[in-house]
């Protein structure tokens, strides 16, 4: 078990698209995706997508009711029509938050940590974290979609003024 560095705002990696995960297997990913989720959950996110660890991959891990998800290659294959405010944060920009704009609902495919391929409806909270999450793996933070910033307007400032 090991906790990974996390990379954060204005890393390059983060704003870079990743690769799809190609020739999966459980045995390959176990570790990575048990690491981080050991991360997520020490650093208390309900999400976390592999390039806030240095890794331009497809590949997410999200805290659910039922424990850690790990999705690979997420897609969004439907959208609600209906968009709901929500104020959010991100591991990889601390102490920052602002309300976005997402999807009521959303219905996505993606392969589970087995290697099965599955569809799934999400709604309310668990819809909002893929939707960043997935956002994540293009390369686009919260911070590109907010209308307010609701915490750390000045903490922001300084993390841009590294670039
Ligand atoms: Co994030």
């Amino acid at each position: 078990m090991a906790q990974l560095p996390l990379l954060y705002l204005p890393s390059e990696i983060l704003r870079k698209k990743s690769h799809p995960v190609t020739g999966y297997t459980a045995q390959k990913y176990h570790s990575l995706i048990r690491d981080m989720g050991e991360t997520m959950m020490h650093e208390k996110g309900i999400g976390l997508a592999a390039p806030q660890v240095g890794k331009n991959i497809r590949l997410t891990v999200i805290h659910t009711k039922d424990g850690i998800l790990a999705l690979i290659n997420p897609v969004i294959l439907r959208r609600s029509l209906r968009k709901i405010m929500g104020e959010e944060g991100c591991l990889s920009i601390p102490g920052v938050f602002g309300m976005v704009k997402r999807h009521g609902k959303i219905t996505v495919s993606a392969m589970l940590e087995d290697g099965t391929q599955k569809v799934f409806n999400a709604e309310g909270l668990f819809a909002r974290v893929i939707q960043h999450e997935i956002d994540h793996l293009d390369g686009i933070l919260f911070i590109d979609r907010t209308k307010k910033i609701t915490a750390g307007k000045e903490l922001l400032k300084k993390y841009e003024a590294k670039k």
